[in-house]
């Protein structure tokens, strides 16, 4: 009797173990994943997402609104894999293989196809549908240690991998999947090393050494989030129908609050001509990463304060340096440049560069991760990276503290000083965007979250 529970506890044990294990590594190990994915199949082969629609309405609609559906033919994709990408693939040999490789990420189809550089969006070519519904249901695993550079196996066909038992569709097959469930599947996309080998998107891996893993909270809880309803206009409902969402960094109701901020003052009344200091808190309260996160290479995360004096004269206060190796990447600066590989890449002779931070004031944080290329010179071409700069971003939990002392101006009237911190958040540096001639809403400055506080100018 004993010896058969436990007998039982191991098979269930291993048998459970078997499951989660097997579609990752098991079954992988002689399917194409990667690179060599390449051509293996055609854009036949999946189904448009048009049709899933008619009868997984909700999802349908939630995806059209999604990046998933337009990572392909949004204009600063376009731009960059057209203008950039492409030309310098074909000019030097050491990142050849991102003219086919941006879109195992970006349009899953047109790789596996092999329709490689696929035709520009205008074309409204099948490379259009970017990461499709029939891409990420017939993903079965991944291939290697670490997801990253879509390293997912798939097969497409009439089998749809969800996450539930036992479904019966009129159109299709429905298997459950535990890879779907995992945040591996996420990471497939979302981890991705250079041609230089280094990690130039790092959302899963940022992810699972941060508290959430330890949770259990993975990506779909934050960005699928659970809602009571009916997954296809036909089904039977359930407590928990997976919203489509993907909500990031192109929403503004994601970004708003992400990062929490408190200040105070070192005291409450001072004299004119003293010194005071004012004490910020930035905590990233929200995100499962790293924020920014993902595209690092061209989020602007930034923190401004300004003092308003009793008679409504506005200041700006610049951040306190800590005197960290690379700090100066992390405050604003009028002058300095970057992105002189864009001259190269597009062939302009004596390119000096353009503004590297293009921010409204100098001597203010900005947390980020500087990406260099080789000639150390600051890029927003991920591919191009060869090392990268002092990680300046805010973990998931963590909170990091400004300061800045400032001296009152003698003639700081008296009354109560307002303290005002925003934090600001920027999708593409904007001198870059502007250079490229990127629409205007993708270098839009949102400001994400604010706070005040104060103190009392003596006579
Ligand atoms: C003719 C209607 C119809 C079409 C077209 C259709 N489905 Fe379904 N699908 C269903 C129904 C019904 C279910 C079962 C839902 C239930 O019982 O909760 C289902 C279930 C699923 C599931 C499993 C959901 C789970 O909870 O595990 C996935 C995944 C899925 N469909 C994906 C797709 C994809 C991808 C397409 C397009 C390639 C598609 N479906 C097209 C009707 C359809
Ligand atoms: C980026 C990958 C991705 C794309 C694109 C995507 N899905 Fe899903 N889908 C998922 C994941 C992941 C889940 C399960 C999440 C979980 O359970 O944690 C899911 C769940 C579902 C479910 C079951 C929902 C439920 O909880 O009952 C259906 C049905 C479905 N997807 C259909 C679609 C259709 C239709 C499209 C296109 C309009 C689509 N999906 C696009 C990743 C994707
Ligand atoms: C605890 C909730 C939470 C979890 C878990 C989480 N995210 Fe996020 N995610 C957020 C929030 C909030 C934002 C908006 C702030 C930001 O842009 O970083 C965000 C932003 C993003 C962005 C846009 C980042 C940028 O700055 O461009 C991506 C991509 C993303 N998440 C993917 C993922 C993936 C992949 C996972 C799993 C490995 C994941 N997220 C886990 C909450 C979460
Ligand atoms: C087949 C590749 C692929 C898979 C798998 C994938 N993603 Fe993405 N995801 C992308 C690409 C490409 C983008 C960028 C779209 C763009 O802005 O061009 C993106 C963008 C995002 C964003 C940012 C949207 C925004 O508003 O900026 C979020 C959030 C996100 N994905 C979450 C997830 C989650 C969660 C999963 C796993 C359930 C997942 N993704 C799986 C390819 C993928
Ligand atoms: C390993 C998968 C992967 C590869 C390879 C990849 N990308 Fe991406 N890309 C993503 C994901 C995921 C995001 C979204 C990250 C985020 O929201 O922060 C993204 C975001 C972007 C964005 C920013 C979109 C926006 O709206 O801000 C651009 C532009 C882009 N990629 C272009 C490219 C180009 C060009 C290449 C090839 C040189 C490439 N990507 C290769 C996965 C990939």
């Amino acid at each position: 009797m004993f010896t058969l529970t436990i007998l039982r506890r191991w098979s269930m044990l291993f048998g459970l173990a078997t499951i989660a294990w097997l579609p990752i590594s098991l079954f992988a190990q002689g399917e194409p994943a990667g690179d060599e994915l390449l051509g293996t199949g055609k854009y036949s082969d999946f189904e448009k997402p048009e049709a899933c629609g008619t009868c997984h309405v909700d999802i349908y609609m939630q995806w059209q609104q999604a990046m998933m559906s337009q990572a392909y033919t949004h204009p600063w994709d376009e731009i960059e894999y057209f203008k950039l990408a492409v030309p310098h693939a074909e000019k030097e040999p050491k990142v050849a293989g991102v003219k086919a490789g941006c879109n195992g990420c970006h349009a899953p189809t047109a790789f596996i196809a092999g329709d490689v550089p696929p035709p520009p969006p205008s074309a409204n070519s099948r490379a259009n549908e970017s990461v499709s519904c029939d891409v990420c249901h017939t993903i079965t695993g991944f291939k290697g240690e670490v997801p990253f550079n879509y390293n997912y196996t798939i097969k497409p066909g009439r089998v749809k991998y969800g996450n539930r038992p036992g479904l019966k569709s009129p159109h299709h097959d429905t298997k459950m999947s535990d890879f779907i469930r995992t945040t591996e599947f996420c990471g497939t996309c979302h981890n991705e090393k250079s041609p230089f080998g280094v990690w130039v998107k790092a959302t899963q891996l940022e992810w699972k050494e941060g508290p959430y893993a330890k949770e259990g909270v993975r990506c779909q809880d934050c960005h699928m989030p659970a809602a009571p309803g009916r997954s296809a206009k036909m089904a039977e409902p359930q407590k928990d129908v997976r919203q489509h969402l993907f909500h990031g960094a192109h929403s503004p109701s994601k970004l708003r609050g992400a990062v929490e901020l408190r200040a105070h003052p070192d005291r409450r009344e001072a004299e004119p001509g003293e010194d005071i200091r004012i004490t910020v808190q930035a905590f990233n309260h929200k995100a499962g990463h790293k924020i920014p996160s993902g595209s690092a290479e061209e989020r602007q995360l930034w923190m401004t304060v300004f003092a308003y004096d009793s008679e409504g004269n506005k200041y700006h206060l610049p951040v306190d340096k800590k005197g960290f190796e690379g700090e100066e990447y992390t405050i604003s600066s009028k002058t300095a440049l970057a992105y002189q590989d864009i001259g190269e890449i597009l062939g302009i002779p004596d390119f000096k560069g353009l503004e590297r931070d293009a921010l409204p004031y100098e001597g203010d944080r900005i947390f980020r991760l500087p990406y260099f290329d080789p000639k150390g010179r600051m890029t927003i071409a991920q591919w191009n990276t060869a090392s990268l700069g002092v990680d300046y971003r805010i973990g998931p939990r963590e909170t990091k503290i400004e300061t800045y002392t400032w001296t009152l101006p003698d003639d700081l009237p008296p009354g109560k000083v307002k303290i005002v911190v925003e934090m600001w958040y920027r999708r593409l540096v904007k001198s870059v965007g502007e250079y490229l001639g990127v629409p205007e809403e993708e270098m839009k400055a949102e400001l994400i979250n604010r706070t005040e506080t104060w103190f009392e100018v003596l006579d």
